[in-house]
């Protein structure tokens, strides 16, 4: 008995102390030590320079932890780049929940900046109408928008646009069955041609 009133007042006391914000619930993430190291190939603010690595600024939280778990199964693929160690399925492997929670929040928050690059109008001309027949459902506002949980296309680099692609078709990585119906007609009607047309639309909007 006079246990469990300890037990009682040793739970109230926690209670309090949660209330004056003396204790922690979870133990916090250390985010910005956590970016330093995203930052060697994501850049600072999340939005990527180097041609290759998408950007990962503005994505929805979602999307994020939804990627960031599809490495650490067969259901994507990991590009080494050149003269870096690690793909990001050695550093998936590094973080826990919490860690990539936080690291969802933090990168939601920040701005996404299109890429600067070069690209050929008149196949992103013809890609825009694609888009609009195959991909907008889901891709809204010419695939800009963050919010269908589907991540971010337009201002993405030209050669990561076409790993990805390359990685669904090639069934590398895992596409879902109702964008895989959309590809397949896109496809038929444009051939391999629509992919690269899709590819230089999204990366004509900078
Ligand atoms: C060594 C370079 C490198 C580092 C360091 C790195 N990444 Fe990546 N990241 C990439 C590359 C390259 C891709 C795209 C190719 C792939 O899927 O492997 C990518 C893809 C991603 C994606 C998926 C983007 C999408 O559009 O689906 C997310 C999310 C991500 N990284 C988050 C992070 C976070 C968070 C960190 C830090 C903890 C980090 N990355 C560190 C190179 C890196
Ligand atoms: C029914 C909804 C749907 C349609 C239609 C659709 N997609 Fe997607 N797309 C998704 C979802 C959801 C994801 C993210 C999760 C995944 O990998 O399946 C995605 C991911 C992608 C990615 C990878 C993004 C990244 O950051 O790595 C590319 C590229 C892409 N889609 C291109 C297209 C193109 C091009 C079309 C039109 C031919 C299209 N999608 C049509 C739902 C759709």
């Amino acid at each position: 008995m006079k246990n469990f009133k300890n037990y009682k007042l040793a739970n109230l006391s926690v209670t309090l102390l949660l209330a004056l914000g003396l204790v922690a619930s979870v133990p916090a993430a250390d985010v910005n030590k956590l970016v330093k190291e995203c930052a060697d190939c994501h850049e600072k603010d999340g939005n990527a320079t180097d041609g290759e690595t998408p950007s990962i600024a503005g994505m929805s939280v979602d999307y994020f932890i939804e990627s960031m778990g599809a490495y650490t199964t067969d259901a994507r693929p990991a590009l080494k780049l050149k003269d870096k160690k690690e793909d990001m399925k050695d550093i998936v492997k590094k973080l826990s929940e919490e860690d990539i929670k936080a690291l969802a929040e933090h990168y939601s928050k920040q701005t996404f900046k299109p890429l600067k690059q070069e690209f050929d109008p008149a196949l992103a001309k013809a890609g825009k109408k694609l888009h609009r027949k195959y991909c907008e459902k889901c891709h809204s506002e010419g695939g800009t928008s963050a919010e269908d949980d589907a991540g971010i296309l337009a201002g993405q680099p030209i050669s990561y646009l076409k790993y990805s692609m390359d990685n669904y078709e090639s069934g590398k990585r895992e596409m879902g069955k109702k964008m895989a119906k959309k590809v397949k007609s896109m496809k038929k009607k444009a051939g391999d041609e629509g992919t690269t047309q899709l590819i230089h639309y999204y990366a004509s909007q900078q």
